[in-house]
């Protein structure tokens, strides 16, 4: 399959409506789309990602009027967040309704909403038509990505369009929560943080997986956002002599890294968040080893920051 590059929402939308799987732009990382009501589109979705079908889809609106044909119900907890936060970087977990698919689902009775906060993602969707199904637009495993360069090297030839724009803002995926029942359950954390949502329902709990609890929210047990490279997460305090043909990424390196034969010296935790998908890749793609990444605070962002780089660490 040839696969057409584009920025033109319009045509990119095209194939949506043809039922066909477009990579698109939005504020946290570049999703694999297909429309909703289309089955045959959906399939395509875990095909061209190699996505387990037990890993459920976050649908993406852009209009208020489409939670209706999504939502069986809006709980008083999720119309609160809804209010605060959309558009932008949350998905809520509501109670489905019989039109979405079980295929998107992955057979759960509820589904995840998002409604981006961008410009040409807003546009597209509109164009679009329905709602938009989309995974994060990596090969299953891989971190997500924030280029369409990344997209492409992942999925060239396996979907039918790249609608192409800037580096993505947010870099790391949308916080997912559960608001299906007594107190909303934060299933992945993300640029809307913790403490915002809070701010607006002060009960909201972080969900913890243990190896007893029964898995909520089914991607988190994957292996995710891991490069070829080991991923190795350090302290100020731990002594560590870096390795030959590895690199750095953090805040205030200390001098021992100036070693490392590629290094990331971010500004704050906005920018490393933004940054760190993007730097496993260029990583992968000079060979590179082993990538030492500086611990931070979990709070804030922090606490996506490092949720992500404790999967890709494998801790
Ligand atoms: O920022 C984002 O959320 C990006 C962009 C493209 O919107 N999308 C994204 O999708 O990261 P994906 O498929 O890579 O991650 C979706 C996460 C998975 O961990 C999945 O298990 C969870 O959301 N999820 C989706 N529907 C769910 C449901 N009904 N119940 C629990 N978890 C759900
Ligand atoms: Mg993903």
């Amino acid at each position: 399959m040839k696969t057409i590059l584009t920025t033109s929402v319009r045509l990119a939308s095209e194939y949506i409506r043809k039922g066909e799987v477009v990579a698109f732009p939005t504020e946290t990382v570049y999703g694999l789309g297909a429309n909703a009501f289309d089955e045959k589109a959906i399939k395509k979705v875990f095909k061209a990602k190699g996505r387990p079908a037990d890993n459920p889809l976050i649908v993406h609106i852009t209009n208020f009027n489409e939670l209706q044909f999504i939502a069986k119900t809006i709980p008083k907890s999720a119309e609160k967040f809804i209010n605060a936060f959309f558009p932008g970087p949350l998905t809520v977990i509501l109670p489905k309704t019989e039109r979405i698919s079980s295929l998107i689902t992955a057979g759960l009775n509820t589904v995840g909403v998002r409604m981006p906060n961008h410009p040409i993602t807003q546009k597209f969707l509109s164009h679009c038509k329905v709602p938009v199904v989309a995974p994060s637009a990596n090969r299953s495993g891989k971190p997500s990505p924030t280029t369409w360069q990344a997209v492409k090297a992942d999925l060239d030839s396996r979907i039918s369009c790249i609608l192409k724009s800037k580096q993505t803002k947010v870099g790391l995926e949308s916080t997912v929560v559960d608001c299906t029942g007594k107190v909303p359950l934060v299933l992945r954390a993300g640029a809307i943080t913790l403490e915002q949502l809070r701010q607006v329902i002060p009960a909201t709990t972080i969900y913890i997986v243990t190896k007893i609890s029964k898995v909520k929210s089914p991607g988190m047990k994957y292996r995710h956002y891991a490069p070829n490279a080991k991923v190795v997460l350090i302290n100020d305090k731990d002594n560590i002599v870096p390795k030959s043909n590895s690199a750095f990424i953090g805040i205030n390196p200390s001098k021992i890294f100036e070693k490392c034969l590629l290094i990331k010296n971010c500004k704050d935790i906005k920018d490393y968040s933004h940054s760190l998908f993007h730097f496993f890749r260029e990583c992968d793609s000079k060979g590179i080893m082993t990538i030492y990444c500086k611990s931070v605070k979990e709070k804030g962002l922090g606490l996506a920051l490092m949720d992500r780089l404790q999967k890709a660490s494998n801790i």
